[in-house]
């Protein structure tokens, strides 16, 4: 009985008691029983032809100069959730542009919403697999920056191949940053971060781990992500590293 109900409690957040061995974070297993928050509705008022686009709507290659009116260095998000890291960059860095790629649809509208309602001419978001964008559209040495905030996890082991931060994926990164561009990934699953720390150093030609410093939330939306935000708030550890293509 015990043991049925230890099995009923692990299949219903989807982490079997085989593959709980590592830490899983608080935030984690409160996302899985509690799910995520609704979206805020996004008002059918709002144009969103600019700001929203699919895979199949880019350019091939992705030539940023054909998306945006302005020039600028360009940086991709993948997995931009629902984005709060493409509004605060866009904001701050207005001599950038940046595209978020979101496979979830109502993500990818939401963040274009959020996009189009504060007027960032310098960022779009896509909807579609990040992977695919990386392997089958970005040019050689044209990105200045990929950033990966707490990707997917996957905790079963069979569902591992599924994690974004794979040796293709992490392959193309190198094909696509400029020299001297840079990748950055966070997240709160510390087995994660080690096995992609281990990855690269083994097998991917980019320079670090270089350390990257938290800094105090001067306000409730202060964080680089919505899941930084989540994870600090519940006290949960965040693991940053950024690697520079040499
Ligand atoms: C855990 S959430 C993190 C969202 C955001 N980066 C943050 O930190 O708040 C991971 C996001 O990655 C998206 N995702 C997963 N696989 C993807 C892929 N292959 N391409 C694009 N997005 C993906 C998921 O839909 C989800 O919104």
């Amino acid at each position: 009985m015990v043991n049925f109900l230890a099995y009923f409690l692990f299949e219903l957040v989807k982490l079997p008691p085989s593959e709980a061995a590592f830490p899983i974070p608080k935030s984690a297993l409160r996302n899985q029983f509690m799910g995520r928050r609704a979206l805020r509705k996004v008002s059918p008022e709002l144009d969103l032809s600019f700001h929203l686009r699919t895979v199949e709507q880019l350019p091939n290659p992705c030539i940023a100069n054909e998306l945006f009116s302005d020039e600028g260095p360009l940086e991709i998000e993948v997995g931009s959730g629902k984005g709060l890291f493409l509004q605060n960059v866009a904001t701050l860095y207005p001599e950038r542009r940046y595209l978020g790629i979101e496979v979830s649809f109502k993500y990818a509208r939401f963040t274009a919403a959020r996009l189009a309602k504060h007027e960032l001419k310098n960022a779009i978001a896509v909807h579609g697999d990040g992977l695919r964008l990386f392997r089958e559209l970005i040019p050689d040495d044209s990105l200045a920056g990929v950033h990966v905030y707490f990707p997917d996890p996957w905790w079963k082991k069979r569902h591992r191949r599924r994690r974004v931060l794979n040796e293709a994926f992490l392959t193309d990164v190198v094909r696509t940053l400029k020299p001297q561009g840079k990748l950055h990934f966070w997240t709160d699953v510390k087995e994660y971060y080690n096995v992609t720390l281990e990855l690269i150093a083994e097998k991917i030609s980019l320079s670090g781990p270089r350390e990257v410093t938290q800094r105090s939330a001067e306000h409730d939306l202060d964080y680089l992500t919505h899941f930084e935000r989540r994870t600090r708030l519940n006290d949960d550890p965040v693991y940053r590293a950024q690697f520079v293509k040499e």
